[in-house]
């Protein structure tokens, strides 16, 4: 993250906290970083990670296509323009509305279980999701490719259903796979890979293989690239990706001021985001950096604790921070991603605004929910 601190103080004076914040500058250089690893590869970005439609118009603009899985976010896809080889519904139960959105508009579909073969809208272009059943390095929620989770048809199935959608009337396309989230270890990635290229034999070649996302932020891209171009070679494919955290991630930092502190068996200083705002460190026990925005001599190890009435309602442990002071701002980062998007109205909090930097100015790209938005469709 890039964003001046001075920029960072006006920010929150300007839009209030807790506040979301993204440096445009970041979220184009990510995209340049997985554009110079994996060459002409499709992307496809996963819009969960974050569906602000400012964002979605930036990365639609730089000829970016998007990964679906719900109504709503085939939605916001075209809202901002995208349509037909720029989109792929996914999901491991589509329902209706979800197959006749995706037929509107000319989307390939994911399918992800054999019985989808006849769920599909006819004629519809696919890729068939492999679960390679391997062990992944990452929080047992987002390992998705592991033997045992609900996602994909097994290897065995997978030659099969391709046959099957040719014999229903639609264009096979290829192959999917997608191991997990925040994946560490890119041998991970070697070994799903190399699952597939096994399929080879069965299958003949094939027009794409999509590599899915799953990259650590720290993860070896070109290693990663190097695997799936080879893996695509063997069944003659284009290579297409769908990367989620890896182009948001860095651009994101969570903005929240200091209510106080208190010392009662640990030292925990309390900010006006948590569990809420940012859930991942609650559900995943994911580990965000925090940087203090003021100053000060002597540091202690914080706790940083968040309004809700829940123990777990923790953003970070043993952060070490000059004396925190009510009003002071702390910056939580790598939060672009899974952040605002995962942001909820329990406890009828107002799901926070969000502002992107552009180098000089800012703009506020959603406002401050207010506690009407938040009972709107209560009757
Ligand atoms: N493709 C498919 C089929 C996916 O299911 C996902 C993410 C992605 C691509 C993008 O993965 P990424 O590159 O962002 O790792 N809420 C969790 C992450 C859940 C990811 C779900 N699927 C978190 O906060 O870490």
């Amino acid at each position: 993250m890039t964003i001046p601190t001075a920029a960072l103080h006006t920010a929150a004076e300007r839009f209030g906290t807790p506040l979301y914040v993204y440096d445009a500058a970041e979220l184009d250089a990510a995209l340049a970083r997985v554009r110079a690893a994996f060459g002409p590869a499709r992307v496809y970005y996963a819009m969960k990670a974050n569906p602000n439609l400012s964002l979605l118009r930036r990365l639609h603009g730089a000829g970016v296509g998007f990964e679906c899985v719900s109504s709503g976010e085939i939605a916001r896809a075209e809202a901002v323009g995208a349509i037909g080889p720029q989109l792929l519904v996914n999901g491991p139960a589509k329902s209706d509305a979800e197959y006749a959105a995706g037929a509107r508009l000319s989307a390939t579909f994911i399918v992800d279980r054999v019985e989808e073969v006849n769920l599909l809208p006819p004629q519809s272009r696919a890729l068939v999701r492999v679960n390679p059943a391997l062990a992944v390095s990452t929080h047992d929620h987002l390992a998705t490719g592991a033997a045992g989770s609900k996602f994909g048809v097994t290897l065995q199935q997978a030659p099969n259903v391709l046959d099957a959608l040719r014999v229903a009337g639609h264009t096979a396309l290829g192959l999917h796979v997608h191991i997990g989230s925040a994946i560490r270890d890119a041998h991970d990635f070697t070994a799903a890979f190399g699952r597939l290229s096994e399929l080879r034999q069965q299958t003949g070649p094939l027009a794409v293989l999509d590599a899915g996302g799953g990259w650590g932020l720290d993860a070896d891209l070109y290693g990663i690239a190097r695997e799936a171009w080879a893996t695509a070679g063997v069944f003659g494919a284009e290579l297409w990706v769908e990367p989620g955290r890896y182009l948001v991630a860095r651009a994101g930092t969570l903005l929240t001021r200091v209510v106080g502190s208190k010392r009662a068996g640990r030292n925990f200083c309390l900010v006006d985001a948590g569990m809420t705002e940012l859930m991942r460190p609650m559900l995943y026990g994911a580990v965000h950096p925090v940087q203090a925005l003021w100053d000060g001599q002597e540091r202690e190890n914080w706790d940083i604790a968040g309004p809700a009435c829940e123990s777990g309602d923790l953003l970070a442990r043993d952060i070490p921070l000059p004396h925190p002071k009510r009003g002071e701002l702390l910056a939580i980062g790598e939060a672009g991603a899974y952040g605002a998007a995962m942001s909820s109205n329990y406890l009828t909090r107002s799901r926070p605004a969000e502002a992107l930097w552009n180098g000089e100015k800012w703009s506020l790209i959603r406002r401050r929910e207010t506690p009407q938005d938040v009972w709107a469709a209560e009757v």
